[in-house]
């Protein structure tokens, strides 16, 4: 059998998904090396459709790292966002909060801009690798191993990313026992479409409604991205357009006559919804980033954002180590992500719960979550912390800073 080609490098990353194409990008700007093996094609990873919502702080980051600049073309500044509940609308004032504000550009668009980065420096990015596996991270020899183009390929490197996703290989190569799970299943899910029709309103809208929770969001001025609450194992087949426009119109209703506007269904799926967080994040030379390491509901529009400020640590602290030889910020990678992924954790877990209608909720259940969303729109302190989380924590969080 011929001997698997090698190609040696300091960073092996597996996925090119936003967490493992921004970790390569961040690690070049520092000038280490890195090789990036994704199963996937690159028109798939670059066209499928996920997130929307850049915090302030990752839209920071990607122009620091200067692939912003189609994101600041293009892009849509949004200063707050809107909660409706009892068929009214209340904004949330981000700017006037916080100082702050979001960018609604699409992952794939994020994605798009970073292989274009990526291609443009010389990086080396195997797409469509085939039986990718990992070995030898805990006995000081990474290796990734995969077939490419009909060839064996093995990656020798100093340290193994795990950007992989929640369905990737690396968190289960880790030996059983060595990492412990905080799981959360919710029995909620949502059905996610994206039309040909102007967004019905420049700002998001949370809905909550006897019917269930409901969102409009957007990806350009002429492409509205809305979203319904349903089971998490609903047959998308039992939606057809009728039914999803007349759902929404009855979950967006308010008493002044808000209509969403239609227009042709290009896209259509059902995202089941969990929470899931790995401790530690890394084993040995193994770092686990993004949806690989943690899983937050996406009603909080936390999931990309994580994934950018952890490979925005890990990118760091593999800097410090190749630089200086300090093993101080690489030992303490999953200790300092830890603590913003809880954070962003309960965020998620909060917004998800107070917008949501629950099965087995009871009169009760649905009066405290209007009493909830009453205090978040009529105090100031409340709007605030909704505000603060929404909008991004500073990526140093007190006693933290890179
Ligand atoms: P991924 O994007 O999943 O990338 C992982 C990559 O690894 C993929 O390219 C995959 O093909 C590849 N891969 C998998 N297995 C292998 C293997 N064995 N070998 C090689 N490669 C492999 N987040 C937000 O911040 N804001 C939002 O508004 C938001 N909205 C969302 C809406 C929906 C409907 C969904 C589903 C998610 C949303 N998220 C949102 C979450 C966000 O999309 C994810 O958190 C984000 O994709 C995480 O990036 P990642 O790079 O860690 O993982
Ligand atoms: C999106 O635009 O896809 C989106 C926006 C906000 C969320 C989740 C998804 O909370």
């Amino acid at each position: 059998m011929p001997a698997a080609k090698t190609i040696r490098t300091q960073v092996g990353i597996v996925g090119a998904g936003p967490a493992g194409l921004l970790l390569s990008h961040l690690l070049h700007l520092e000038g280490i090396e890195s090789v990036v093996v994704e199963s996937q094609s690159r028109p798939h990873v670059e066209e499928r459709v996920r997130a929307g919502v850049l915090e302030q702080g990752t839209a920071d980051l990607l122009n620091a790292a200067g692939v912003g600049e189609r994101m600041r073309r293009e892009g849509l500044l949004h200063h707050g966002i809107e909660l409706r509940f009892n068929r009214r609308g209340h904004r949330i004032d981000f700017q006037e909060l916080t100082g702050r504000a979001i960018t609604v550009y699409a992952q794939h668009e994020v994605v798009k801009d970073l292989v274009q980065a990526r291609m443009a420096a010389g990086g080396q990015i195997f797409f469509q690798a085939e039986g990718v596996g990992i070995e030898g991270f805990q006995e000081d020899a990474p290796r990734i191993r995969f077939r490419h183009g009909g060839e064996d390929c093995q990656i020798a490197c100093d340290y193994i990313a795990g950007c992989d996703g929640s369905h990737g290989i690396c968190r289960p190569s880790v030996p059983a026992g060595a990492l412990r799970y905080y799981e959360k299943v919710y029995p909620l899910g949502w059905l996610g479409i994206l039309a040909e029709a102007r967004p019905a309103s420049d700002e998001l809208i949370y809905v909550n409604h006897e019917r269930g929770f409901a969102l409009l969001s957007m990806r350009t001025p002429q492409i509205s991205r809305l979203y319904l609450q349903c089971r998490p194992d609903e047959d998308v087949a039992r939606w057809p357009d009728e039914r999803i426009w007349e759902e929404l119109q009855r979950r967006f209703e308010t008493a002044d006559g808000f209509r969403v506007n239609e227009g042709p269904i290009f896209q259509r799926g059902i995202t089941a919804m969990r929470s899931l967080v790995t401790e530690p994040m890394q084993c040995g030379r193994l770092f686990l980033a993004g949806d690989a390491a943690h899983i937050v509901p996406p009603t909080g529009a936390k999931g990309l954002n994580l994934a950018a400020a952890d490979v925005r640590v890990l990118a760091h602290a593999l800097a410090c180590r190749f630089h200086t030889g300090s093993e101080d910020r690489v030992s303490r990678y999953s200790e300092i992500c830890l603590r913003r992924v809880w954070r962003a954790q309960h965020f998620s877990w909060w917004m998800t719960s107070m917008l949501h209608r629950f099965e087995d909720g009871s009169g009760f259940d649905y009066r405290r979550q209007l009493a909830e969303l009453d205090l978040v729109t009529t105090s100031r302190a409340a709007a605030a912390a909704l505000a603060e989380n929404y909008t991004g924590l500073p990526f140093d969080l007190p006693g933290e800073s890179l």
